[in-house]
């Protein structure tokens, strides 16, 4: 088990009122939030189509407002293609699919040059050693803990030896600066363990917006609870 450091939350808008997502993006800002996650699906790497460039631009006032940034995570093929747009609209954090580029040294050093942060995904089957080569490259990795396409889905538990195997790889290459996220089926009871495990950022849709209660009651029981298990 890893040291415990301080978490960050991401706020998948994915799960959210799209009637209200000002609103609700600004709850979450409000709550404490200060990562904006925006997926994007294309209907063909992931089997659902969800998000443009126009939702990042949307949200650039209250993102400045509350000093957030945005991230956006491209569930689509050949991501090279759109970078540029998101990069433009005012996303601070750019990631996209192992599994979608096949020259994925040339596409992290796309986004840098463009002045974005690199984030790499990799989906639940993809092992990480397909990681080893570019790890020095990207200022963060993302675990995908659901198979992408959905929210409200159930996080996977050999996800969490994952994460922990991450962990040890990054010490390994003395690579520690280089961040873990975790995204999908992340709820309360799991979250600590994710945590525990090495992960430094927890992307968190529907645990974080839902009928349930408001944005800034769910995002207090998430601390509250990580708190708790501490
Ligand atoms: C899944 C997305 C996730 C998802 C998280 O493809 O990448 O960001 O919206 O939502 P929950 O927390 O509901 O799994
Ligand atoms: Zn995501």
């Amino acid at each position: 088990m890893a040291a415990i450091e301080p978490v960050q939350f991401a706020a998948s808008i994915l799960s959210a009122d799209f009637c209200r997502l000002g609103e609700q993006v600004e709850e979450a800002l409000k709550a404490g939030i200060r990562l904006i996650h925006v997926d994007v699906m294309d209907g063909l790497f992931v089997p659902n189509l969800s998000m443009g460039p126009n939702i990042v631009k949307a949200l650039q006032p209250l993102k400045n407002k509350y000093g957030a940034q945005i991230h956006a995570h491209l569930m689509i093929i050949d991501p090279d293609r759109y970078i540029t747009n998101f990069v433009q609209a005012g996303a601070d954090g750019i990631i996209v699919h192992i599994e979608a580029c096949p020259h994925l040294l040339q596409t992290i050093r796309n986004i840098r040059s463009l002045g974005a942060r690199t984030g790499v995904a990799l989906n639940p089957a993809t092992p990480l050693i397909m990681l080893e080569e570019i790890l020095a490259e990207v200022d963060f990795t993302l675990i995908m803990s659901v198979e992408p396409g959905f929210g409200g889905q159930e996080f996977i538990q050999t996800s969490l030896d994952k994460i922990a195997r991450l962990h040890k790889l990054l010490f390994h290459h003395h690579l520690e600066h280089v961040k873990i996220a975790v995204d999908g089926g992340i709820h309360l009871p799991i979250a600590a363990s994710i945590v525990k495990a090495g992960a430094h950022t927890l992307v968190v849709g529907s645990e974080i917006f839902n009928s349930r209660a408001s944005v800034s009651k769910n995002f207090q029981a998430l601390c509250t609870e990580f708190i708790n298990s501490r």
